[in-house]
C-alpha cells in the first residue's frame, strides 16, 4: 500500500510505476488516495448510477457548469517539510480533486469490478486535455495566505509558517477551470478551487443546470426562478441536496429557490468507518476497485504537469497573498467566464 503523493510530477510517478512493476504484480499494489474511501464519495456513484433521475440531465445539454471546492480552515499543520515541496496542486488537486471530477463525469461502468470501474475512470481522465504551458495563465490560479483571523483567532501567514522559507513561491490556494473533452462533457466548465486557511472546512461538488428555455410566468413571478443546482456536499453535512424553483404562497404567481435535502446523518443512523479503516480493509481482502491504478496515476499527473511546469518557470511575478480566513483571492474570480460566480464559502 503506498500513500499519495504517488510522485511529484509525471516523470518522477512513472519511474515509481515501473520500478514498483518490476517487483510486484499491478494487482499487488494499492496506491491509497483517501478521499475514495469516504462514504460520500462512493455516494456519488450511488446517486448517479442507482437513481434514474440524474443520468438524463448528467451531460452537456442540460449541465451548465461545475464548482468542486475543497475548502479547508486549518493551516499546514506543522508539515512545512512536506508542504514547501508539495503545495495546494500536488497535495489537493492532483489526487483528491481529480477523483471528485472523475467519479462525477465517468460513463456507467458495467460492473463495479475494480478493473471496469478504473477503466472508465482513465478513459474521463484522458479526455481533460492538460493545458499547454502557456495557457496555464488563463485556466490556473495560485496564490498563499497571509496573517489572518480563523476561528476568531489570530493566525501567522504561510511565509511566517515554522520551516517555511520567508521567500517561498509554494501555494496554499489553486483555482482551475478544466474541460472534459468528450461527447458528454464538451464545453462544460469544471471549476476546481481549494485553499488552506479559509473561512471554514467544505468539500463539495456544486452541479448547476441550464436555466430553462422558455419563462411563462408574469416578470414579477420570474424574478426569483434560478437554475436548479445539485450540490453533493463531501463534507462536513455529508448529503445531497437539490433546489428547486417553488411557488411562494399568495395570490400571486411569485417563484423563489428551495432545497430538497437528503443528509447522512439524519437518513442513517449508523456511523460510517473512517476512510482509512474501509480502505486498508479493501487492500487486505485484495480488493482495488477504491485504489488508483498506474495509467490512472499518470493520467492525473498528465493533467496537472504543465500547471506545475508554468509556475516553475515563472519566477518573478508576486505570489498573490489572501488573507487567512478570506473566502480565498478575489482575482480567483476572473477564471469563471459566462457571468458565473464562485459559490459563497
Ligand atoms: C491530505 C492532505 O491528503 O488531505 C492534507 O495532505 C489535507 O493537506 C487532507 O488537509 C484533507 O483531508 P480531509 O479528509 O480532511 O478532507
Amino acid at each position: 500500500m503506498i500513500e499519495k503523493p504517488f510522485g511529484y510530477d509525471l516523470a518522477s510517478a512513472r519511474k515509481l510505476n515501473s520500478d514498483l512493476l518490476e517487483v510486484f504484480d499491478e494487482s499487488q499494489i494499492f496506491r491509497i488516495d483517501h478521499y475514495l474511501g469516504k462514504e460520500t464519495v462512493q455516494n456519488l456513484l450511488a446517486l448517479r448510477f442507482a437513481n434514474a433521475l440524474f443520468e438524463p440531465v448528467w451531460n452537456r445539454n442540460y449541465v451548465d457548469s461545475v464548482q468542486i471546492t475543497a475548502a479547508e480552515d486549518i493551516g499546514i499543520e506543522g508539515r512545512a517539510g512536506y508542504y514547501e515541496g508539495a503545495g495546494a496542486l500536488r497535495d489537493l488537486v492532483q489526487n483528491h480533486m481529480l477523483q471528485l471530477l472523475a467519479l462525477l463525469t465517468i460513463e456507467p461502468p458495467a460492473s463495479f469490478e475494480a478493473n471496469r470501474l478504473r477503466d472508465e475512470k482513465v478513459k474521463v481522465l484522458e479526455a481533460i486535455v492538460p493545458p499547454r504551458v502557456r495557457d496555464v495563465r488563463s485556466m490556473a490560479l495560485r496564490a498563499q495566505y497571509g496573517p489572518g483571523v480563523v476561528g476568531g483567532e489570530r493566525v501567522p501567514g504561510y511565509r511566517q509558517e515554522e520551516g517555511v522559507a520567508p521567500d517561498s513561491r509554494t501555494e496554499t490556494y489553486a483555482a482551475l477551470r478544466l474541460e472534459v473533452s468528450n461527447w458528454r462533457w464538451a464545453g462544460v466548465p469544471f471549476y476546481l478551487r481549494t485553499g488552506k486557511r479559509l473561512s471554514r472546512k467544505v468539500t463539495d461538488i456544486a452541479v448547476t443546470l441550464k436555466p430553462v428555455p422558455h419563462l411563462a410566468l408574469q416578470t414579477s413571478g420570474s424574478v426569483g426562478v434560478q437554475p436548479n443546482e445539485i450540490i453533493l456536499t463531501v463534507q462536513p453535512d455529508e448529503g445531497v441536496s437539490v433546489s428547486l424553483g417553488a411557488k411562494i404562497p399568495g395570490s400571486r404567481m411569485r417563484i423563489r429557490p428551495v432545497i430538497m435535502e437528503f443528509r447522512y446523518g439524519t437518513s442513517f443512523m449508523s456511523e460510517s468507518p473512517e476512510a482509512y479503516e474501509r480502505l486498508i480493509l479493501d487492500a487486505m481482502r485484495g480488493d482495488a476497485t477504491l485504489f488508483t491504478r498506474n495509467d490512472e496515476i499518470e493520467a492525473l499527473w498528465g493533467i496537472i504537469d504543465p500547471i506545475l511546469t508554468a509556475w516553475q518557470e515563472d519566477r518573478n511575478s508576486p505570489i498573490r497573498e489572501y488573507p487567512a480566513g478570506s473566502a480565498g483571492p478575489a482575482a480567483a474570480e476572473a477564471l469563471l467566464d459566462g457571468g458565473r460566480k464562485w459559490r459563497r464559502l
